[in-house]
């Protein structure tokens, strides 16, 4: 079943100019990827970067929760890339549906801050699963620098009930906590720009890329 809060949230994405332009972090990272393989986009929304990837050699699951996302980024697949973009509507804290080491990349762009401490670290214990050895994790996330950190009910420690739903913030060293437990960093750090974010006035957000060794 879809989830009605992201159906709602993308029905406002879709009228939004940023929504087919790949994003900032995607374009940044993709030195960092192999040149071809399996790519799984967390969260992929309605499918910029998904289509990113693809155009880029890649075989691409976009998996989110939200079928109003998916429909609109199956809507938006030019002719070329359909055989490459694969879809699945599936709630990511419930683990990966995937088998062991199935993928070379793991992506996900301001998809994996919803969680609480225990399922993110789960999270991240099956992005770690699914990846080959030598596979890549680029994730892309809310910061500690916010002006929204610290506001709404705090739920734990850097998770707060904001905006309609709970959100993590992660600092460079929670990212390196959770992601470090299972990669070698390539980058880390609070210099993250987007589009959505920064027509928010909200800058520094978390990048991070790390290869499974
Ligand atoms: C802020 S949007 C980002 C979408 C896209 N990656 C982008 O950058 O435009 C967060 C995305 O995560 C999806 N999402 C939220 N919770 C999820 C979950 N538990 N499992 C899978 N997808 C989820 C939402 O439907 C939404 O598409």
């Amino acid at each position: 079943m879809s989830n009605k809060v992201w159906d709602d949230k993308h029905k406002k994405y879709a009228e939004k100019a940023w929504i087919n332009k790949p994003n900032i972090f995607a374009e940044e990272i993709v030195q960092y990827l192999p040149n071809a393989g399996r790519l799984l986009d967390i969260g992929g929304g309605q499918g910029q970067d998904s289509r990113f990837f693809a155009g880029n050699g890649f075989n691409v699951v976009n998996l989110d929760i939200s079928a109003a996302a998916l429909e609109e980024s199956k809507a938006k697949i030019p002719d070329e890339l359909a055989a490459k973009i694969e879809h699945i509507e599936y709630d990511a804290s419930k683990g990966l549906p995937f088998e062991d080491e199935s993928f070379d990349v793991v992506y996900a762009h301001q998809s994996l801050h919803y969680f609480d401490a225990e399922t993110t670290a789960a999270v991240f214990t099956e992005i770690n699963r699914i990846l080959r050895p030598g596979g890549v994790l680029a994730f892309f996330a809310n910061s500690t620098s916010d002006p929204e950190y610290n506001n709404g009910e705090k739920l734990e420690e850097d998770y707060y009930f904001v905006d309609g739903k709970a959100k993590r913030f992660f600092s460079v060293e929670s990212a390196r906590k959770f992601a470090g437990a299972h990669f070698d960093e390539i980058l880390c750090d609070n210099m993250g720009e987007g589009h959505k974010d920064s027509e928010k006035g909200v800058h520094n957000l978390i990048r991070y890329v790390g290869k499974k060794p």
